[in-house]
């Protein structure tokens, strides 16, 4: 079953990657090369994307699309302002935007292909390569280094379709849905080093009815991180690993934090990653919370911690003053999850002693260790279980 739902996926994946490009006719069509961009892997057409960017926002048409033809066009930071005249603006892409070859410039800036206030924006197929490897060195040798750059982050934006995109190697997070209401990311392929530092494949906070389909994430950190403020997510057929699994948090850094609620993971594939479906938060007081989350249909294939709530974040233990979190924890769902765990603990519910989880829900959960019997931990946990649930539940 599980083969066969991998499978249509990756078939579907193709479909996508292949036949997903409307046709611009209608609208008002931008080519890059018109404005002076080189496809040489040399040139800086920088100016000449946005120079497009300008006239198609400013098109008096009703839609308008900036067109990026085959070849390797040189990009550094770029920033695509809304609101638009249009009703709404296409990024048809055929070719590669690749970052420029110091990374310092990128690193510096803190963000390179940045939307931000766009009503109705779609991204369909493209390449971005964020060239991340000599960055990722830099940082780990040198502790003055900047913090680097996500390669796509969209800020304030509403109805944005993202579809067909390719990711690699991005300095920091590859893609970053941040402030927006109403975007569906779709068939995107990411991809970055198993070891490469904070490469987060899709991080979404502060957003509301987010659809992320299709995706098939091997990165160096989560493969979908979830932050503050989110709701009414929902996560379908995604092939994770290398990678940190999917992750709610880390949450409740701060005191003042809005929730995250009502989100859906379903028809999942972790191979081979670090977690894989993970709620994490700080061990430091905060009023956030996470309620209403159902994670079903998963397949672990030697996953480390297959499910895991972890209440104790606080790396280098400094910064959490006493050590329990703040965030609670209620309403989450784990059913039909399946497959092999790295670790003997595959179910580990290590919760706040101040803020206990509740109304946790398994059902259909059957985990091993390598093909011996795998365990169940909970600290400061409660629910119930139903259907057969291997390793046993430990609830009060
Ligand atoms: C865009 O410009 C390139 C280079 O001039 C050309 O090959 C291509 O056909 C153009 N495509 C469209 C859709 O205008
Ligand atoms: C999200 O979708 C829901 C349900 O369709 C809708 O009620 C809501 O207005 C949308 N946006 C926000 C910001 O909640
Ligand atoms: C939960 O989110 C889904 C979309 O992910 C939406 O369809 C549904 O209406 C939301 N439920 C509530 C109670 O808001
Ligand atoms: C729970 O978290 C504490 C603090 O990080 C840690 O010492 C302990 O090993 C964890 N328990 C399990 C079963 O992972
Ligand atoms: C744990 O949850 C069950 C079912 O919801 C409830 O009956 C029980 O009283 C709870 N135990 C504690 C100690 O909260």
């Amino acid at each position: 079953m599980a083969n066969f739902v991998y499978c249509c996926f990756s078939l579907l994946l193709l479909l996508l990657i292949h036949h997903c490009f409307p046709s611009a006719e209608a609208a008002a069509v931008y080519n890059i090369t018109d404005f002076g961009a080189k496809p040489d892997g040399q040139t800086d057409s920088t100016k000449a994307l946005l120079d497009a960017w300008a006239a198609a926002c400013g098109s008096a048409e009703p839609a308008s699309t900036v067109y990026v033809p085959d070849g390797f066009f040189t990009v550094g930071q770029a920033v695509f302002t809304g609101p638009c005249n249009t009703n709404g603006v296409t990024i048809e892409c055929d070719g590669t935007l690749v970052a420029p070859s110091d990374y310092l410039v990128l690193a510096s800036a803190g963000q390179w292909l940045k939307f931000e206030r766009v009503e109705g924006l779609s991204i369909f197929g493209g390449t971005i390569d964020g060239h991340g490897s000599s960055f990722w060195a830099n940082k780990a040798s040198d502790s003055g280094c900047p913090n680097g750059a996500p390669s796509l982050y969209v800020a304030n934006s509403n109805d944005v379709l993202i579809s067909g995109l390719r990711s690699v190697d991005s300095q920091l997070y590859h893609i970053v849905i941040d402030g927006c209401d109403r975007v569906r990311v779709q068939g995107v392929m990411i991809t970055a080093p198993g070891n490469s530092p904070n490469t987060d494949g899709i991080h979404v906070e502060d957003s509301t009815n987010v659809t992320v389909a299709e995706a098939l994430i091997q990165t160096g950190d989560d493969c979908i991180s979830v932050g503050p403020g989110t709701s009414n997510l929902w996560i379908e057929n995604v092939v994770c690993g290398p990678g940190h699994g999917i992750s709610i948090g880390s949450l409740g850094k701060g005191y003042e934090e809005r929730g995250v609620e009502n989100v859906t993971v379903r028809s999942t594939v972790f191979t081979g990653s670090m977690n894989g479906l993970r709620i994490k938060t700080w061990g430091r007081p905060s009023d956030g919370f996470v309620r209403g989350v159902a994670f079903e249909h998963a397949l672990m294939q030697n996953v480390r911690n297959p499910i895991i709530i972890d209440q104790n974040y606080c790396p280098s233990n400094i910064n959490c003053p006493d050590q329990n979190s703040g965030v609670s924890i209620s309403q989450v769902q784990y059913t039909d999850i399946q497959g092999s765990s790295a670790s003997q603990v595959a179910v580990n519910f290590n919760c706040s002693a101040s803020n206990p989880c509740s109304g946790i829900e398994l059902r259909d959960i059957k985990l091993d260790y390598d093909g011996k019997p795998a365990e169940s931990s909970c600290m400061h946990a409660n629910g119930t279980a139903s259907g057969t649930v291997v390793p046993p539940s430990c609830f009060l």
